[in-house]
């Protein structure tokens, strides 16, 4: 018999990923501040310069890397498997790229924004696991052709997974959006998607976010702290 909530669907942002030392993106101080995502976050971007687009990913990569997943990530991974093991779901979406979910013991994480740990060849589209810098010279593993990039979703850019994001948000009870600003869509729209179908809607964040209006229930702190609290305080944790 599953739990009261059988099925938490859960959308996870930078924030989550904020205590394990991995910055944000519209924060103060933010990787945004930093860095323009015209120059670095755009297909034109990697086309007009690759190496510079490329570097940028390397970075970001070594970083996530060399992160760990704080008590957010484990404490989801937790609930993911008490609400399997009650028959329930915890679809767990997310817009990070990092991979600080799957090491907190996630199992069934889906990447809306893709992943830095995932390289792309432009010239035959083979994915593939990669760790490693890549460079302009690098050849594809399939194809041997140069011209791979990371296999992350750019500004401009569809997606992924959508159409089994929008299956799992129809089936949910409850509607939990963590640790994101709600700027960017399709992300940014699932909480007035979660209402128009009548689902219970939480935000858990360090402060407000740009739709905060829009949920029914709010908790606030860092989420190291609060996502821990929150899962316990629904038979979760
Ligand atoms: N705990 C919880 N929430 C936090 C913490 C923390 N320790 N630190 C910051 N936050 C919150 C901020 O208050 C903010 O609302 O996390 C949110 C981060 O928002 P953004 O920086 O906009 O990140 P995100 O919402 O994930 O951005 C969405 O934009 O640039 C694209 O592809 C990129 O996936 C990213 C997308």
């Amino acid at each position: 018999m599953a739990s009261p909530l059988s099925r938490i669907f859960v959308l996870t942002g930078a924030g989550i990923s904020a205590e394990s030392g991995l910055g944000t993106f519209r924060d103060r101080g933010g990787i945004w501040d930093r860095f323009d995502p015209l120059r670095l976050a755009t297909p034109e971007a990697f086309a007009a310069d690759p190496d510079t687009v490329l570097d940028f990913y390397n970075w970001r990569r070594r970083n996530a890397l060399a992160a760990e997943p704080n008590p957010a990530h484990r404490a989801l991974a937790r609930a993911e498997a008490r609400l399997a093991a009650a028959g329930g779901e915890l679809f767990l979406c997310t817009q990070n790229v990092d991979d600080l979910h799957e090491r907190g013991g996630a199992r069934g994480v889906v990447h809306m924004h893709g992943e830095l740990l995932r390289a792309r060849c432009t010239q035959c589209a083979h994915t593939f696991a990669c760790r490693d810098d890549i460079a302009r010279t690098d050849p594809c593993p399939r194809c041997a052709r140069i011209g791979l990039r990371p296999d992350i979703v750019w500004f401009g850019e569809m997606p992924m997974h959508l159409e089994a994001i929008d299956a799992a948000l129809a089936r949910a009870d409850l509607f939990v959006a963590v640790g994101t600003s709600g700027s960017v869509y399709p992300a940014a729209g699932y909480v007035a998607q979660a209402r128009r179908l009548g689902i219970r809607t939480c935000e858990v964040n360090l402060e407000p976010s740009d739709n905060a209006a829009l949920f029914d229930e709010r908790r606030y702190g860092p989420a190291g702290e609060i996502v821990p609290a929150f899962l316990a305080a629904h038979g979760l944790g």
